[in-house]
């Protein structure tokens, strides 16, 4: 027994010994391209080398993370998948808690008696969803964040027009040279997806610049589109502040003000999240920076199977979709609004499918 140990033992130390002259010569091998070859290593430094356009043409789009909001998988996080896929992005579906009705009408009722104007249940609840998403950004310690609703939808071009969005971004807050954030510092919240902003002669300069991938006036849907008509050049965007933005399709937060909206926004008390989110940014608390015309928008099924959103149920404006019906309208092509080459579509049915243009 005892010898049995000692042989076991030495046989452990032949092997370490061999085990260190390997590592000594590998090292030795080595060692010289180490020491005359440095530029080699270089493109090894991690981030420190990528620009701010390039930063924001990542999978997360400059953000460090794109997060869905969802009730779970549906239609909306198939196509969400699909076209993130297409477009080499990376969204998180975060878990989401389903807030009981009692909690909901408490917050559907938070300034009642001093009059205020009150979300109905569809609106509370979507509204509860965002602050619990916010809630989560801070909590996780994230640094930035770019948080979308799951029907959105992108052109196949995102990236294309992100790197745009943070070269004007830069130029229109001041960023200097050193600041290395894709989209500077100088806002609080960076609102891409929405359905209409006004652009009106005497805000805060806009800042204009050319996107040739841009949905041209005449085929944009949205109540603002009367603005573009009067006051932007096709091919073009404006980087602006943000005027009566509604819908909250997508919008970048930090850390810092993820906090900010969650403190303003958390009492309710408005019609809407995007409503209130608007009202707040009218004012100096917030910094909120619009990009006009929007680069996400939603994504609608087609007509006819008695499709509607949760919101819209929920403020008693119908019944949804059965799960059969929902099968049956996932398999035909809805469109989606003010998006030339929509990823969903493209990654779903190979084909574009912009909604008809309206005045609204
Ligand atoms: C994209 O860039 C941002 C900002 O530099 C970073 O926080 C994030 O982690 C990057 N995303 C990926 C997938 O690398
Ligand atoms: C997509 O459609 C184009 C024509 O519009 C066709 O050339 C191409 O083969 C299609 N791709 C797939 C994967 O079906």
């Amino acid at each position: 027994m005892l010898s049995l140990i000692h042989r076991n033992i030495s046989r452990e130390r032949v092997y370490f010994i061999l085990l260190s002259l390997v590592l000594v010569a590998i090292v030795l091998v080595f060692r010289p391209l180490h020491n005359t070859d440095h530029t080699r290593l270089l493109p090894l430094a991690p981030m420190l080398s990528v620009s701010p356009r390039d930063q924001a043409a990542n999978e997360t789009l400059g953000f460090q993370k794109i997060l869905a909001l969802s009730t779970g998988p549906s239609w909306r996080t198939r196509g969400l998948n699909a076209a993130a896929q297409l477009t080499d992005l990376q969204i998180t579906v975060t878990p989401q808690p389903r807030n009981p009705p009692e909690l909901i009408n408490a917050f559907a009722s938070i300034g009642k008696e001093q009059g205020a104007t009150l979300p109905r249940l569809g609106s509370a609840t979507a509204w509860m969803a965002h602050l619990d998403l916010l809630k989560y950004v801070v909590t996780s310690g994230l640094t930035s964040a770019f948080i979308v609703e799951d029907d959105v939808d992108w052109d196949i071009r995102i990236k294309e027009q992100t790197k745009l969005i943070s070269d004007n971004v830069r130029l229109h807050t001041g960023a200097s040279a050193e600041d290395a954030t894709p989209y500077g510092t100088g806002w609080d919240v960076l609102w891409l997806g929405h359905c209409g902003s006004l652009i009106a002669d005497g805000m805060p300069e806009p800042r204009l610049y050319g996107d040739d991938s841009r949905c041209e006036t005449a085929l944009y849907s949205g109540w603002s589109k009367r603005f573009l008509r009067e006051k932007l050049a096709e091919n073009h965007r404006l980087v602006q502040t943000s005027l009566q933005t509604v819908c909250t399709f997508g919008y970048g937060v930090t850390k810092s003000s993820a906090q900010k909206v969650l403190t303003l926004l958390g009492t309710g008390a408005d019609e809407a999240f995007d409503v209130s989110l608007s009202a707040h940014c009218r004012g100096d608390e917030l910094r909120c920076l619009v990009v006009n015309p929007q680069v996400f928008n939603h994504y609608e099924p087609p007509a006819g199977h008695g499709y509607l959103s949760h919101v819209h149920v929920g403020d008693g404006q119908g019944s949804a979709a059965s799960k059969e019906a929902e099968t049956e309208f996932e398999r035909e092509m809805g469109t989606t609004g003010n998006i030339m080459k929509s990823a969903r579509c493209e990654a779903l049915f190979n084909k574009t499918c912009m909604r008809p243009p309206s005045e609204i």
